[in-house]
């Protein structure tokens, strides 16, 4: 009897996918006729469920059935999961949700795939230095193929924080320091990731992050009080966050911090005025982890005060914090918060699983078969090799001492030599670390038993074990050496003696950056740099190549080692990237998106500074101008800045005519000369200053760029239009204009060395 009662409800869930099944239409009337016909028949509990994104717990494949997650989905208590892997395991998860829940509503699984899957891509910061926008989308696809064909359906990704600070561990997972770049890559992400519109099976949803002003908290401290004017805000933050919802982004995760001192999780004029009143977001947003509950630390109230906060503010899905399930009907019944909010949030979440297809076919990301075919392909590692030997940065190669020859013998020397579980780089936790060849292992592959590469680690990451610990978790650990520092260099210089050539493998493990890992020295680690020292001693060739996933303070290394090659966290194929690009066979062409400071006192950093009144005219220091007593205004490498084997140089900029009105448009010009021996790409790049404004505007500011590959010996014209779209910026009132005036146009580069022009806006 128990038996067919279980038979028949089942059947009776069947028949409700089923008629859900015959609505799904693609229209949007279909899509509210649907969502209508189904909330009719939910709960009040049911539809505050739908915004709940508990922890997962450790759920194991054919465990899902018991599991406390299992419970509280039956009990129609759960909108989504994120962090689970593995297609059989969501699968079973999926089918507790569509075959045990009252409504049979599927889940979102959702994953901070970030850059890559099990294949992985540069940390975002790298793949950024690329400048290639093709390639970077390329990245998302891909990504998105891989973590489709394990079970997930949604992103937490792009994160699109400028960040102008080095110091914040997290200016690793985005692209930089600039506005512009920074939305060129929202865009090509958010599109890489959802496809035509997340339709096909491959397409997943993408989660623009984290709104807003994450990357500015202050001193550069994760979770800090980020604090700053509203045209800052507008002019050099928003504009990837909106790049990213006008490209379509299905949903948008809060900051931690606050906005205007409102917790960004809790402010309303932040998630309906801006995001949604302003821009037309029509996805949903969910907080970052515990936002909600943390606004009891942020002194915003008690639990079901800041619930009640965030959900009238316009948050819709709460990850983690249990705060909407365990409050919102209490607030409900206290008139706290109104049955319509709760509908308006539900709905977008609904309106999220409608648009991912999964009412259609819950299990469209749950095809066991595809991991097999999809995952860790060598056509995609092909194309991550590829990506990761266009993000490194050539900072300095003196007597060109950079390609090597696959002969002789070469010592990489370093505690990053030989490590394969920092390869992948921080967030990136599908990765199975141990399929990234390590450095050592990557050069043996590239140089084929032409060259001899040994290998000895130098020193430990730092002198501090517990520093060390603290900067190697989530398995990364670089398994701290006993011996003795003099023993360990003493090694060094012993493998060293005999090698033509010796390449250091230093800088930060993968786990110095990222959540929850700043820092404010942020020179070359004590033992790593007496290493380094005593390599240069041997007189001979030293190539420093520098892990690292943010800017490192590098003056001590500018001037004392020859060859300098930033790889950043490059991903699951690094090592064969770097071994392309250190033998010449991918003639390096990343070029910096974040500036490298003298000293850490410098920082914040960026190129895009304002003149002030008292700008410093010529050289260093003048008494009474802005400018330091012990070091210069000067970065060491300024945005935009990256060397190759070759050499371009830059005509001077020709304009079709000198002066545009405020409909019209101009067309600059540079003819790019390849003028080495070798072929190789340059990232031509267009700077605007406005030189007079009814409010300050930087020295300069990115508006547009071209990577153009050239023959040795080529020549090429590399034309911008320039429009008035790109001379506009919100002006005192936050009104979006271009004020007719006097425009110097430069074209580089990088964002030192550039032509100048002038132009007139006419009225
Ligand atoms: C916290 C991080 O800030 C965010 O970026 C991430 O997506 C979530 N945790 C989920 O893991």
């Amino acid at each position: 009897m128990k038996h067919l009662v279980r038979k028949l409800k089942t059947m009776a869930v069947l028949l409700v996918v089923v008629v859900i099944s015959a609505h799904a239409q693609k229209t949007p009337q279909d899509m509210d006729r649907f969502i209508d016909a189904l909330m009719k028949k939910m709960t009040l509990e049911e539809k505050i469920g739908q915004l709940n994104l508990p922890v997962t717990g450790d759920i194991t494949t054919g465990q899902a059935k018991s599991s406390d997650v299992a419970k509280r989905i039956s009990q129609g208590e759960v909108g989504g999961l994120f962090n689970l892997k593995g297609v059989a395991k969501i699968r079973d998860v999926q089918k507790q949700a569509v075959e045990n829940s009252r409504l049979g509503i599927p889940l979102l699984f959702g994953m901070d795939v970030i850059h890559g899957y099990e294949t992985v891509f540069p940390i975002p910061l790298g793949l950024s230095c690329t400048w290639d926008m093709k390639a970077i989308e390329q990245s998302a696809r891909i990504a998105a193929i891989e973590a489709s064909a394990d079970g997930i359906s949604w992103t937490f990704s792009p994160m699109v924080d400028v960040s102008r600070d080095a110091r914040w561990g997290r200016i690793s997972e985005g692209s930089g320091e600039d506005p512009f770049l920074g939305a060129a890559i929202a865009r090509a992400m958010v599109k890489g990731y959802q496809g035509k519109n997340m339709s096909g099976k491959d397409e997943i949803m993408a989660c623009v992050k984290h709104f807003a002003l994450y990357g500015a908290p202050e001193a550069g401290r994760d979770y800090n009080t980020v604090d700053m004017s509203r045209n800052r805000m507008f002019n050099e933050y928003m504009l990837p966050y909106q790049a990213a919802v006008e490209a379509g982004a299905g949903s948008a995760m809060a900051a931690f911090n606050e906005v205007d001192g409102v917790p960004a999780t809790g402010n309303k004029w932040l998630m309906t005025d801006v995001l949604r009143t302003q821009w037309g977001f029509d996805g949903f947003v969910v907080t970052d982890y515990t936002g909600i509950s943390e606004m009891v630390d942020h002194g915003m109230g008690d639990l079901q005060a800041v619930a009640a906060l965030a959900l009238n503010a316009g948050i819709d899905m709460d990850m983690v914090s249990d705060a909407f399930v365990s409050t919102l009907k209490k607030s409900v019944e206290e008139g706290k918060v109104s049955v319509a909010s709760i509908d308006k949030a539900c709905r977008r979440m609904l309106e999220a699983k409608y648009k991912l297809g999964l009412f259609e076919n819950p299990y469209k990301y749950c095809d066991v078969k595809r991991p097999a075919k999809d995952i860790f392909t060598p056509e995609h590692r092909a194309i991550a090799r590829k990506t990761a030997s266009e993000s490194f940065v050539l900072m300095k190669n003196d007597n060109q001492t950079l390609p090597l020859q696959k002969k002789g013998t070469i010592a990489v020397i370093g505690p990053l030599g030989n490590t394969r579980s920092n390869m992948p780089g921080t967030w990136s936790v599908a990765a199975v670390l141990d399929n990234a060849p390590s450095l050592v292992e990557g050069l043996k592959e590239v140089t084929k038993g032409k060259a001899n590469v040994v290998y000895a680690k130098g020193s430990n990451l730092m002198s501090d074990a517990a520093y060390e610990e603290r900067a190697t978790m989530f398995g990364r650990s670089l398994h701290r050496d006993n011996r003795t520092d003099k023993e360990m260099l003493e090694e060094a210089l012993r493998i060293s003696a005999d090698a033509d050539v010796i390449v250091a493998a230093l800088g930060e493990s993968s786990e110095m950056s990222g959540e929850s890992s700043c820092r404010t020295d942020l020179t070359m680690p004590d033992v790593q740099r007496t290493l380094l020292e005593e390599l240069l001693k041997t007189g001979k060739p030293v190539v420093l190549v520098l892990f690292t996933g943010r800017p490192l303070v590098l003056t001590w290394e500018k001037e004392n080692v020859p060859a300098i090659l930033n790889v950043w966290f490059g991903g699951s194929e690094a090592a064969l990237a770097i071994g392309d690009v250190l033998f010449g066979d991918v003639n390096p062409s990343g070029k910096l998106t974040t500036t490298f400071p003298q000293n850490v006192g410098q920082v914040p950093l960026f190129y895009a500074h304002k003149n002030t009144g008292r700008p410093l005219n010529k050289g260093w220091f003048e008494k009474f101008r802005t400018n330091y007593l012990d070091v210069s205004n000067e970065p060491l490498y300024p945005f935009g800045y990256g060397l190759s084997y070759t050499s371009f140089t830059y005509s001077d900029i020709s304009l079709d005519r000198s002066s545009m009105a405020v409909n019209g448009e101009l067309t600059a010009t540079v003819t790019l000369t390849n003028t080495g021996n070798r072929d190789g790409a340059e990232v031509v790049q267009l700077y605007i200053r406005d030189l007079v404004a009814s409010i300050t505007r930087p020295v300069k500011e990115l508006k547009g760029f071209e990577k153009v590959f050239l023959k040795a010996g080529e020549s090429r014209k590399v034309s911008f239009k320039i429009t008035p779209e790109l001379l506009k910026f919100y002006n005192y009132d936050l009104q979006f204009v271009c004020e007719p005036g006097e425009f110097d146009l430069m074209i580089g580069g990088n964002s030192q060395e550039v032509k100048t022009t002038r132009f007139v806006l006419t009225d």
